[in-house]
């Protein structure tokens, strides 16, 4: 009976332990195919981004892919130009197709083992990727990778160039894929669902905060953003946060944010507002294993380390003051 009680003891601890936002990302993975994937994905390793651009267009898709995810770049150059005219290209990339040919690409990525990621870019010609995409992918090693292909056009989905890549690469998985249009929202929430595009909140202009934790005053910083002035308007605001084993977590904040906002992972330190259960949130650990935490939205940081705050105990009142 009493061994009964002490393992009843050590599971409700264990249950208390657990911070909010793991609570609430399982319920999430239990419920629903679209938090599921979510839940799977990870931004990890080098990127690389591999694009062909005749005019421009994905060369600036690609630019900006690569600002937002920290990636290595790459273009990707025939060794025997596309005609620069329309129609010409056209009939090249027609007869291409219908050859299945295989263009040669000059030069080489210099070393593809090392990315864990590679976006690939192209502007749709004729329904499809440039044929030249093909060869470009077909020599390189990608089983294990992870294939992102984004593309420009004057109004076609991405959709009928990747059936066309997968053929060509049957043994590759090639996820997702869009069409760039030049909405850097939009860019910035495809991005997300891989892990990556966070906003860098470290270089925003910020404003000096104190949290009273337990009666003991840490300096902070908010971010010069509207969702961190809208709950600054509040200040000041006491919450009672549990820990987990990421964060300290909890309060029902009324934050205003828009999606841009919104970001997957943090930093050891960060100071977020956790939309699905309305939390003010302390990250305290495992930031190297973040990607997969999201619906977030940065509001500032701890000055210095997080440890005095651990010390603190696994439930801390806070005073947040302007
Ligand atoms: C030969 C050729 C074929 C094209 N075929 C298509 C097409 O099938 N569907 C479409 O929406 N746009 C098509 N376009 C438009 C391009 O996809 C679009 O302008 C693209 O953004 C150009 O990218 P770039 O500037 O990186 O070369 C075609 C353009 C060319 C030159």
């Amino acid at each position: 009976m009493k061994i009964l009680k002490l393992i009843l003891m050590i599971m409700s601890c264990m249950v208390l332990l657990v911070g909010c936002t793991e609570n609430a990302s399982q319920k999430q993975a239990d419920t629903g195919a679209k938090a599921k994937s979510a839940e799977f994905v990870k931004a990890e390793g080098k990127v690389l981004v591999a694009y062909y651009s005749q005019t421009g267009t994905t060369k600036k898709a690609a630019e900006n892919i690569q600002r937002l995810t920290g990636a290595d770049i790459f273009e990707i150059k025939p060794a025997d130009p596309y005609p620069a005219a329309h129609a010409p290209c056209l009939e090249r990339q027609k007869q291409d197709i219908k050859a299945d040919a295989r263009p040669a690409v000059a030069g080489k990525v210099a070393d593809m083992k090392q990315y864990k990621t590679v976006f690939v870019g192209f502007p749709v010609w004729y329904y499809q990727a440039p044929m030249v995409i093909n060869t470009f992918l077909e020599s390189y090693e990608l089983e294990g990778k992870r294939i992102i292909p984004f593309c420009t056009s004057g109004g076609h989905p991405i959709d009928s160039s990747i059936v066309a890549l997968q053929k060509s690469l049957p043994k590759v998985k090639i996820e997702g894929g869009l069409r760039v249009t030049g909405d850097e929202n939009e860019l910035k929430n495809w991005l997300q669902k891989y892990g990556y595009a966070q906003v860098q909140t470290n270089s925003k202009a910020s404003v000096p905060v104190k949290l009273v934790i337990n009666g003991k005053s840490f300096e902070a910083m908010f971010y010069d953003t509207k969702p961190a002035h809208s709950l600054l308007e509040q200040a000041p605001i006491n919450v009672q946060l549990n820990r987990g084993r990421r964060d300290f977590c909890g309060g029902n904040l009324n934050v205003q944010y828009t999606q841009v906002d919104v970001v997957r992972g943090y930093k050891n330190g960060d100071l977020m507002y956790w939309i699905p259960g309305k939390n003010f949130v302390i990250f305290t650990n495992g930031e190297e294993n973040s990607a997969d935490v999201g619906e977030l939205v940065p509001l500032g940081k701890v000055n210095g380390s997080v440890q005095d705050i651990l010390d603190l105990g696994d439930t801390i009142e806070v005073v947040i003051k302007k």
